[in-house]
């Protein structure tokens, strides 16, 4: 009886207990809402205006406007960074070109869409420079194995006499091959840069990769500069040589004889060698060296912002492939595909025979004594140049 009258007290103070409890939290709101009605109050959207994007001037709006009815909506202001408006900025243009301006202005660079520049810029490279120069420096590796296959290297049809001709000066050569080797330096680290994620990534990993195309990246940066001068040296001590004939168009009407196995008559260098000085050393040299040179900042005086950077990369990019394409023709040409060539350009001399097969009009005047056989001080053994016979 006791204890049942116990349990009966107990869950009587339970209850009021409990119901005291609620009776307490339920006045907490409102406690707390006076106490922040002084404060900072934050807004609910959906409160302020659920309608305001029916406004038909609702686009148009600034962002002071579009605040007022959709506080903390800020897109406005990032549609206005996004269109690649330029701020303003406390900075002198020549110290921080860009600095006023987070997202460029939209472009249509060749071959992409009309999209903000960096973007522009990415499907040129991506969607054109990369998928179709990788391409076409494949066909030109593809025809250059075909060529040596079906027809093969030129070679000299009669003995050697063993009478020198001397063909390149040490001056020459040293100017030749301080460019070569800084072209070959160039042209491997740009294939890695550019085409290295296809061919290398998949073989030696992301961590190697990472690491070796940060290599060639400087690799590359400080060869421009070296084949940047010698070049202007080749362009000076070769130009003379170079300049057109009336043989070259002969030459050129009968590809050099290549087809028919006859080889045409020319002087020191024959028309197609006169192509690649014009089109691949001149022409597409300065403009390799100009926008390499540019992508460096190198270029005294000039002003270096994203979308100049944008066009000298892709005017380096294509007409570096362009290059390539015929340089991989030149080394050939000079290498396996014409027997002695190597080793006029390696020691200066050639071979009587060598010269009056490739080199006609060049050989006729150096017998006539119009050219001199000798031009260097010394000759390859070391003795005076009258030691040289011709
Ligand atoms: C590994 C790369 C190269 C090799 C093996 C090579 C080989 C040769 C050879 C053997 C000759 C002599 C041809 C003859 O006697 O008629 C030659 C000439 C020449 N090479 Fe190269 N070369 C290379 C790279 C370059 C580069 C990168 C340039 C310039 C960008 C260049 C510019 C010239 C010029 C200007 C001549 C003189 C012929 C002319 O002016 O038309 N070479 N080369």
């Amino acid at each position: 009886m006791l204890r049942s009258l116990f349990t009966i007290l107990t869950l009587a103070f339970g209850l009021c207990g409990l119901a005291a409890a609620q009776t307490q939290g339920a006045s907490r709101p409102a406690a707390a809402s006076s106490a922040a009605a002084g404060a900072t109050q934050s807004a609910n959207i959906l409160d302020l205006k659920p309608d305001a994007s029916a406004d038909p001037k609702y686009a148009q709006q600034s962002n002071g406007e579009r605040a007022k009815v959709q506080p903390g909506n800020n897109a406005p202001m990032w549609r206005q960074v996004g269109s690649g408006i330029t701020g303003t900025s406390s900075l002198p243009r020549s110290q921080a070109p860009e600095a006023g301006n987070l997202v460029q202005p939209s472009v249509r660079y060749p071959g992409s869409r009309l999209t903000n520049a960096g973007e522009a810029w990415r499907e040129v490279r991506n969607k054109w420079i990369i998928p179709y120069g990788g391409a076409l420096l494949l066909i030109v590796i593809g025809a250059i194995a075909l060529f040596h296959w079906r027809i093969g290297p030129m070679k000299v049809k009669d003995e050697p006499t063993g009478r020198l001709i001397e063909r390149f000066t040490y001056m020459e050569r040293s100017a030749h091959w301080a460019n070569a080797v800084a072209f070959c330096t160039l042209a491997i680290s740009g294939v890695v840069m550019a085409f290295g994620k296809f061919f290398l990534l998949p073989v030696i990993g992301t961590t190697l990769f990472g690491w070796l195309a940060y290599l060639m990246k400087n690799v590359h940066n400080f060869s421009g500069p070296v084949f940047a001068v010698s070049l202007l040296v080749v362009i000076v001590t070769f130009v003379g040589d170079n300049l057109p004939s009336k043989d070259d168009l002969n030459w050129l009407l009968k590809a050099g004889g290549i087809l028919s196995g006859q080889e045409i008559e020319s002087g020191r260098f024959n028309a197609g060698e006169k192509i690649t000085f014009w089109g691949g050393v001149f022409l597409l040299g300065l403009i390799v060296v100009a926008s390499g040179l540019f992508m460096d900042k190198l270029i005294p005086g000039l002003i270096y912002e994203r979308a100049s950077m944008q066009v000298a990369h892709m005017v380096h990019a294509a007409s570096n492939i362009a290059m390539l394409c015929m340089f991989l023709g030149h080394i050939y040409m000079g290498t396996a595909g014409t027997k002695g060539a190597y080793e006029g350009m390696r020691t200066g001399y050639v071979d009587e025979s060598w010269a009056r097969e490739h080199h006609a009009l060049w050989y006729a005047d150096v017998q006539s004594g119009k050219l001199p056989a000798q031009r260097s001080v010394t000759s390859p053994a070391g003795s005076a140049p009258s030691a040289v016979q011709v």
